[in-house]
């Protein structure tokens, strides 16, 4: 029997009976399966029924066994100090799994499920790794699974469609696309394809969300690998979509693909100083509460302090070759105030995505919330006072610190679009809002103090918003609770339907769980 038979034999067998995994699931079996020669492994056979001490020892031997020594590194050798060295944050760095897996198929991701349910060896998922903190990415003894060699980038025959994988950086995404020629592109300045928020950025840049089109491939707890959309396991779909790592292995992202001429657009960072600062952001807010009016331009703002002088990095965008900045009536603000440095132009995709900072080697935190701007406008440059009376105090004589503020708007069409298609889990959110992160080295505690204060006084301007955004959120905030109580059973529902045994709750501990924040602890600000 083929796998691709069996699998739909399986998800035959799992519609009859209304569940998606049997009660008498055997993972043995599915194994087997798989192709997969238990005889073969002899290690893993008398671990059916009990687990062991030497779980993650029997696990990682049996993927050597299986996939050769390249897909297995253990900590004796170079190729694991190289691919633990090389982590966006230096936290996650410090963690010594038990091996680093390198899967190259879906269907290897498939076995490597099932064998850490056999061996009950705990694992945790790389693909770009811009997760802060220690066991996101991870994990301490156990196995970190590495996307990296999972890198397919396949465009439709009619164009419309991209198949992308999630070993894949953006930067080679873009290269790829803008070398088929097709003038075709889509896309953030990010450095992880997997980093997968939907309605975070402008339209243009949105990963474009059309029912028939948009699939996620999943690799389940039972090892069947599905594909996810709003017509199939449409549940499921919506589960992903902010969910996290709790419900399988996302290992295809299908995305629409926008006509791009000649690949060009406008970006860069325009820095200003700080006798500026009000005009700064006054002209972030202005094109926030006004970002309707062009979905192709946005924009993010970072304040900060190097050297004891204080600046405001914009980073802009539109989606479109502009001659200058000032053409586009949403970013002509900036243009109007005097600039430190500019490299904001009109450039390639690709190449502006190729060019983007992504500080690597720091030891980075994050700490996120959200406001409803609308409503007080004038809160925001609140929040950079509380930011700079917290770090110029505490943060005053820690070596080697560079805290950050970052201000970034949830725009209008990127609100809309995130409705389209069954909505988000986050869906609630209905006003236009502003999430700050922060992320520098070291002190959670004035981070967490920081967050703290501000979410107070949005309480009592009567502007707060409950939802964390995943992705920038601290270990210690319990962002599945903060999309709120319904929102919250429904994804334990949807856990339920595709892994009723836990899994991805127990073996894949790492990151933000349904009933938890990453690493609970109630002296932080949690959300
Ligand atoms: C699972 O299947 C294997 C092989 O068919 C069998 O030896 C084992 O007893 C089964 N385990 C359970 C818990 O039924
Ligand atoms: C399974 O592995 C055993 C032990 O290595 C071997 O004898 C047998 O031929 C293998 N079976 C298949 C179908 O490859
Ligand atoms: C994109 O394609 C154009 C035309 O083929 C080429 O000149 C340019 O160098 C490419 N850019 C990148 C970043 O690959």
């Amino acid at each position: 029997m083929s796998l691709h038979s069996m699998l739909f034999s399986s998800l035959a067998i799992g519609a009859q009976s209304q569940a998606f995994e049997l009660a008498n699931f055997n993972v043995t079996d599915a194994l087997v399966q798989q192709g997969v020669n238990l005889s073969a492994l002899p290690e893993l056979a008398p671990l059916a029924d009990r687990s062991s001490d030497f779980a993650c020892h029997i696990a990682c031997d049996s993927l050597q066994t299986l996939y050769g020594a390249d897909a297995v590194d253990y900590d004796d050798e170079p190729s694991y100090t190289s691919f633990t060295g090389a982590y966006w944050s230096t936290i996650p760095a410090e963690v010594k799994p038990s091996c680093i897996f390198r899967p190259s198929t879906p269907a290897s991701v498939s076995v490597l499920v099932l064998i850490a349910r056999l061996s009950q060896c705990p694992f945790a998922v790389k693909s770009g790794g811009h997760s802060a903190f220690a066991g996101g990415a991870s994990i301490e003894g156990g196995v970190t699974v590495s996307l990296e060699n999972l890198r397919e980038v396949r465009l439709a025959a009619d164009r419309e469609t991209v198949a992308v994988q999630p070993g894949n950086t953006w930067s080679r995404v873009l290269s790829k696309l803008n070398d088929t020629g097709a003038g075709l592109t889509y896309g953030l300045v990010c450095d992880n394809v997997a980093s997968f928020d939907v309605s975070t950025y402008t339209e243009a840049y949105l990963v474009a969300l059309f029912p028939e089109k948009y699939v996620l491939g999943v690799v389940t707890a039972s090892g069947v690998v599905v594909n996810a959309s709003p017509t199939q396991f449409p549940d499921l779909y919506w589960a992903l979509r902010g969910g996290g790592n709790n419900f399988g292995i996302v290992v295809s992202f299908n995305m629409m693909t926008r006509p791009l001429p000649n690949d060009l657009l406008f970006g860069g960072t325009r820095v200003f100083a700080e006798a500026n600062f009000p005009q700064v952001a006054k002209a972030y807010i202005d094109m926030s509460l006004n970002s309707a009016q062009d979905p192709k331009a946005g924009g993010w703002v970072v304040w900060l302090s190097v050297g004891g002088q204080r600046l405001a990095l914009t980073e802009l965008w539109y989606a479109a070759p502009l001659a200058a900045g000032a053409d586009a009536p949403l970013l002509s603000a900036f243009y109007d105030i005097e600039a430190v440095s500019d490299s904001t132009k009109t450039r390639g995709h690709a190449e502006y995505v190729r060019d983007g900072h992504s500080f690597y080697g720091q030891r980075q935190v994050y700490y996120v919330l959200s406001v409803k701007l609308a409503a007080h406008p004038e809160f925001a440059a609140r929040t950079v006072d509380v930011f700079w009376d917290a770090v110029g105090g505490a943060l005053g004589g820690v070596k080697g610190v560079l805290p950050l503020l970052i201000w970034q708007h949830v725009t209008e069409a990127s609100l809309k679009a995130s409705k389209r298609n069954g909505g988000i889990p986050w869906g609630l959110i209905r006003l236009a809002g502003l999430y700050l992160s922060c992320s520098w080295r070291l002190v959670y505690k004035t981070m967490s103090d920081i967050m703290k204060q501000i979410k107070q006084e949005s309480r009592d301007l009567g502007i707060e918003n409950d939802w964390v955004y995943m992705n920038y959120a601290s270990q210690y905030q319990d962002v599945i609770a903060s999309y709120g109580a319904e929102n919250k059973e429904r994804l334990k529902r949807v856990a339920e339907m595709y892994d009723p045994r836990g899994v991805f709750q127990t073996l894949q501990p790492g990151y933000f769980k349904l009933d938890r924040a990453a690493k609970p602890d109630a002296r932080y600000f949690s959300h």
